[in-house]
C-alpha cells in the first residue's frame, strides 16, 4: 500500500496551491484545499520515468511515439472498457485548452454554448471569453443528489452549437448513468449539437458507481473526448492531456486551431510521465482511491456529528467534495468571511461555478488524512 499519509512540505515550490495565498488575495494560514491537484507523490513509475529522462540530460523538441498511443488508449480499454482508436489521439497541453479549442474551432462568435452549472469554473469562461452566448441547464439539487432538467436541456440544446459535458461532473460529484448520457446524446444527435465531454475524472469513481466514457456510445461522429492523466496520477504541472475526436473532420478543425495558438510539440515530460503512469499506475490508482474513500468517510462521518447542518452532497466520483452551507451562512460573502476569517481554511466558494452554487464551497480531499482532519475541526472552530 502506497503511503498517502506522508506529510510533504509543498510550499516555495512554485504550488499554485501553497505559495500564492497573498496573490489570489487571502491572508497568511489558511489550509489550502481549493485547487484540484493533490498532495500525494505521483505513482513511483512515473518520478522514475521523469529521473531517467533528466539523467539523460537532453530536453529537446518531442512528439509522441506510436507507444504512447498504445498506453493511453490501453488504459481506457483496460479500465473503462472503451474502445479508442489512436488515430483519434490529438495530444494537448491541457483540457482547458482544448476547450477553448473546441469554442472557437466549432462555433463562431455569438453562437450559443450550453454547459450544465454549477460546473467547473473554466467551462463559462471558454464560451465567454470566446465571446460566444452561454447557455446554462441548471442541476438540480433533489433529496441530497443532483438531477438533469431534461426537458430545460431539450430547449437549450435546440438553440446550443456545442454542449460541454462534466463526466464525473466537477463539483457536484456525479457519476452520470449511462441512461443519462445516452438521453444527452440523443438530444445532441436529434438538435446537431457538437458534444465536447470533459472526463478528465474518469478515474476516480466510488462505490457502485462505474464512468461510462461518452465515446462507449453511438454518438461518435459529434463528439470531442477530453481526458487527461493529470487528476489520476497528480501530473498537472506537466501539461498533458489526450483528446479524442473520431470525425476526421472535426479532428482537422481542432487541429487547425490549435495550430493557430503557435502551439506544436509538447512538454517532453508529460508525454513520458503520461504513457509511464497509463502502463504501470494501475496498482497505485487503486490504492490511492481507497485512502480517498477513507477521506470522504471521515468528512461525512465528522459532519453528521459535529456539523450536521453542513451538508455534505454524497459525491459518486472526484475527489472534491461539495459541501452546502446555505443553513450556517445568509449570503456568499458571510460564507467566504467565516470560512477564511474564522475556520483559516481555503476553499473554492461556490459561486465561482456559477449562481446556482451559491451558499455551497468545493473541499478537496486529496490530501493526508490528518490534513482532512485539521481542516474539519477548523471548519468546526468557523461554525461554532
Ligand atoms: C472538469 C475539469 N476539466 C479540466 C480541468 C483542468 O484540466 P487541465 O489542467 O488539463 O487544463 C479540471 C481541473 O480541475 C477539471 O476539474
Amino acid at each position: 500500500m502506497h503511503d498517502f499519509d506522508e506529510l510533504i512540505d509543498r510550499t516555495g515550490t512554485n504550488s499554485l496551491k501553497h505559495d500564492f495565498a497573498a496573490q489570489r488575495g487571502k491572508p497568511d494560514g489558511l489550509l489550502s484545499l481549493w485547487v484540484a491537484d493533490m498532495d500525494f507523490k505521483s505513482p513511483p513509475a512515473v518520478i522514475e520515468a521523469l529521473e531517467r529522462r533528466a539523467r539523460h540530460g537532453i530536453f529537446g523538441y518531442s512528439d509522441p511515439r506510436s507507444s504512447y498511443g498504445k498506453a493511453v488508449t490501453g488504459w481506457f480499454k483496460e479500465r473503462l472498457g472503451c474502445e479508442l482508436d489512436a488515430d483519434w489521439l490529438v495530444p494537448a497541453p491541457g483540457v482547458v485548452f482544448a476547450l477553448n479549442m473546441c469554442v472557437r474551432a466549432y462555433t463562431k462568435p455569438g453562437d450559443s454554448c450550453l454547459i450544465q452549472s454549477p460546473v467547473y469554473y473554466p467551462f463559462a469562461s471558454s464560451i465567454i471569453d470566446n465571446k460566444r452566448t452561454l447557455l446554462t441547464n441548471s442541476l438540480v439539487l433533489e433529496n441530497g443528489q443532483y438531477r438533469i432538467d431534461f426537458d430545460d436541456l431539450e430547449e437549450k440544446m435546440k438553440r446550443a452549437k456545442l454542449f460541454i459535458l462534466c463526466s464525473p461532473h466537477n463539483p457536484v460529484g456525479r457519476v452520470w448513468t449511462r441512461e443519462e448520457l445516452v438521453a444527452m446524446g440523443e438530444l445532441a444527435k436529434k438538435y446537431h449539437t457538437l458534444v465536447v465531454s470533459d472526463e478528465i475524472h474518469c478515474d476516480f469513481v466510488y462505490s457502485n458507481n462505474k464512468h461510462v466514457m461518452f465515446s462507449s456510445l453511438p454518438f461518435n461522429d459529434n463528439l470531442v473526448l477530453c481526458t487527461a492523466p493529470s487528476k489520476t496520477f497528480n501530473l498537472a504541472g506537466l501539461h498533458n492531456a489526450n483528446i479524442f475526436i473520431p470525425d476526421k473532420t472535426l479532428r482537422q478543425m481542432y487541429e487547425d486551431e490549435s495550430n493557430l495558438t503557435g502551439i506544436s510539440q509538447l512538454c517532453l515530460m508529460g508525454l513520458d510521465a503520461c504513457e509511464a503512469a497509463y502502463l504501470h499506475g494501475g496498482p497505485w490508482l487503486e490504492d490511492l482511491l481507497a485512502y480517498l474513500k477513507g477521506n470522504i468517510d471521515l468528512v461525512r462521518s465528522f459532519l453528521k456529528e459535529k456539523l450536521p447542518k453542513v451538508k455534505l452532497i454524497e459525491p459518486q466520483g472526484t475527489y472534491l467534495l461539495w459541501l452546502d452551507f446555505r443553513e450556517l451562512a445568509n449570503s456568499e460573502e458571510e460564507l467566504e468571511r467565516i470560512l477564511v476569517e474564522k475556520a483559516k481554511l481555503w476553499l473554492d466558494i461556490g459561486g465561482m461555478f456559477g449562481p446556482e452554487g451559491k451558499g455551497f464551497a468545493r473541499m478537496n480531499v486529496a490530501s493526508p488524512r490528518s490534513v482532512i482532519k485539521e481542516a474539519l475541526e477548523r471548519l468546526e472552530i468557523g461554525f461554532r
